[in-house]
């Protein structure tokens, strides 16, 4: 039976690890098919959740219909960066000092055919909390819902089962952000800190206003899966979604950027994004990383 990994559907952990590999440029197609199947062996899809980017897809001589690179946007003067790679991976289990060992571990597991390019730990904030203070997270679709926003239900062997992941790590500027009185604060989220209420008097700039996934025609669910990151005094969110396409997340960050009705999300005033990375989720096939569309068989 094809299940997606189940680490997507579950809640998020109170830290995680997250890495993007590159392929090594003198490794064969082959090699690297054989590089991916030693760690599908790793990965049951729950402590280890894995992606894989459209230029390693390509290089295989696969087809990932739907998977395309993280494409570079501009508009309203805004650019969302594209720092695309190879192959991810969202390392879910166990607290700091085991990811720690973990890392070290895939790194060796992997470093015949691909480089570590970057890495984040993030964690676990109150109550799902961004550092901003809101709680992230309200607006998900959960249960059946979930599984049919993330998930493609339909498709071949290979794809079913299988979700596409969008990634940014967004830094946020807590000296702009700290200036701001409590009420700007909420108008710029769109929500009361203080009991989560969304504000029906928000300015069309608010960040949920923006965001209204009914909103959208067709609508554009998401499932989010985000995370705080800090590194010394810097922080921010790991923003990561997962659909069975692209698409719902495109017609979002268009709209952030004002790139339907020329309002800019109030968010960039506080935070930008540094990365941005598109993968591909493949399924489980009983109990194992079903890689058959790269061409890697599974071992039974
Ligand atoms: C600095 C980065 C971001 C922060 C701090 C942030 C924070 C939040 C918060 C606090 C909420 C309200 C509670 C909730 O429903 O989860 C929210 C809602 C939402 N955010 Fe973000 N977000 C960020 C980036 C993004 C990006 C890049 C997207 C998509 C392109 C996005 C999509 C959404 C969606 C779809 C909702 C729910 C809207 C609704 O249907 O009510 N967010 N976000």
């Amino acid at each position: 039976m094809a299940s997606p990994q189940s680490g997507i559907l579950a809640a998020i952990p109170t830290t995680a690890t997250y890495l993007s590999f590159d392929r090594r440029p003198e490794v064969s197609a082959d090699d690297l098919r054989q590089h991916l199947s030693v760690l599908a062996k790793e990965v049951d899809g729950n402590e280890l959740v894995i992606g894989i980017g459209a230029p390693l897809v390509q290089f295989l001589g696969a087809d990932v219909p739907g998977l395309r690179p993280f494409p570079v946007s501009m508009a309203s003067g805004i650019v969302t960066p594209s720092t695309q790679s190879d192959l991810w991976i969202w390392l879910r289990r166990g607290g700091a000092g085991d990811q720690f060992h973990r890392v070290a571990h895939l790194v060796d597991t992997l470093q015949a055919g691909f480089d570590l390019v970057h890495s984040l730990e993030a964690f676990k904030y109150s109550d799902s909390r961004d550092l901003t203070g809101y709680i992230d997270g309200t607006e998900n679709p959960t249960g059946g819902d979930a599984l049919s926003v993330a998930i493609q239900e339909n498709g071949n062997r290979g794809m079913l089962g299988s979700s596409f992941v969008a990634v940014q790590q967004w830094q946020h500027d807590f000296t702009v952000f700290d200036a701001m009185s409590d009420e700007q604060q909420d108008h710029t989220i769109g929500r009361r800190r203080s009991d989560n209420e969304e504000l029906d008097d928000a300015p069309a700039s608010a960040h949920v206003k923006r965001t209204a996934q009914e909103d959208f025609e067709p609508e554009a669910f998401v499932v989010r899966r985000s995370m705080p990151w800090k590194q010394g005094l810097e922080g921010g969110l790991q923003f990561v979604a997962f659909g069975h396409s692209f698409d719902a997340f495109e017609a979002q960050l268009q709209r952030m950027m004002g790139g339907d009705d020329g309002v800019v999300d109030a968010l960039f005033r506080i935070s930008q994004p540094l990365t941005g990375e598109y993968y591909w989720c493949p399924p489980m096939q009983t109990g194992q990383l079903n890689l058959s569309v790269l061409g890697i068989a599974s071992e039974h």
